[in-house]
């Protein structure tokens, strides 16, 4: 029988030194967009996929991530006296009623494989989807890890998240190599290298941070060498297993921020700022005077 989509792995116990001083002492997961962290439009946009299960990959200095999810006792407890229901309810309904998060910690920085690895005890042989917050994906016009999904529900095999990306940029990636129909939105691929030079690149195709995996990656993800920054990497377990079971990649249906960049997470702050239903109109007054102001 096919085992449902129920885990979402969350890794999150990168340092996030492209981000300094900003992540000195605070996860660059915890960076907000406007009114919310990263972590949390991630979760939320698992939560949207159907996903109930949370599982964080964590280490030291990451414990703001589970306090976020947790309740605050004082903080509830003084708006509730202040009678300030609005802001109770955001605090209070963070996750919604049914959903589990659970944190494991990874001791040692040694890779995205690695980190995967860390959920094998609580995956219980099920699927699964890997969820990197820093690759912010807005959810309209498509939510892309429920469309993984859905395509998953069809094929039962692993699914990548793939974005064209500019040539000069390969070696920030994953890269696939299609079999074919690469100008499809889906399409089943023949091989994937992580941080190729862009002359040695299979293709354009680099990987964004969202997979369903299979379990039988752990399999791979244990007799894994060392890869590309002396780090185990979960694209040459990938590698592996699509020598074993077809592997798909999946076009993303809409707009991504790369918010591991401070470039890309400005423009995300923009995007964000400007959908916002209270902040929109002030903004763009903002945004309409600066560009006067330049100009
Ligand atoms: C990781 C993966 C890479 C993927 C990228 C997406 O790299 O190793 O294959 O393309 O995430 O954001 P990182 O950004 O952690 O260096």
């Amino acid at each position: 029988m096919n085992k449902p989509l129920r885990k979402a792995i969350f890794p999150v116990a990168g340092m996030g030194t492209r981000f300094l001083p900003a992540t000195k002492a605070t996860p660059k997961e915890m960076l907000p967009i406007v009114d919310k962290p990263l972590i949390q439009y991630a979760v939320e946009e698992a939560i949207e996929a159907g996903f109930t299960e949370m599982i964080f990959i964590t280490s030291t200095t990451k414990r703001p991530i589970e306090d976020h999810f947790d309740s605050n006792f004082e903080l509830e407890t003084k708006l509730a006296a202040q009678k300030k229901s609005e802001l109770l309810d955001i605090v209070q309904n963070i996750l919604p009623k049914g959903i589990s998060c659970a944190y494991v910690r990874q001791h040692e920085a040694l890779g995205l494989g690695h980190a995967v690895l860390c959920a094998e005890p609580l995956i219980n042989d099920e699927p699964f989807a890997v969820i990197l917050a820093d690759d912010l994906i807005k959810t309209k016009p498509r939510n892309c890890l429920k469309k993984m999904v859905e395509t998953f529900q069809d094929f039962h095999h692993s699914i990548l998240a793939v974005e064209a990306v500019p040539q000069d940029q390969t070696q920030r990636y994953g890269v696939v190599k299609p079999k074919e129909n690469a100008q499809q939105d889906f399409f089943v691929i023949d091989d994937i290298v992580e941080k190729p030079k862009p002359q040695e690149a299979p293709s354009n195709l680099g990987v964004v941070g969202r997979y369903l995996l299979t379990p039988r990656i752990f399999h791979y993800l244990k007799t894994l060498p060392r890869g590309a920054g002396g780090e185990y990497q979960l694209t040459d377990a990938i590698a592996a297993l699509l020598k074993e079971e077809p592997v798909g990649a999946m076009k993303i249906p809409s707009k991504r921020f790369d918010c591991g960049s401070k470039i890309g997470y400005l423009e995300a702050t923009i995007a964000y700022g400007l959908a916002h239903p209270q902040l929109k109109d002030e903004f763009v007054e903002i945004l309409n005077n600066w560009q006067s102001y330049h100009h």
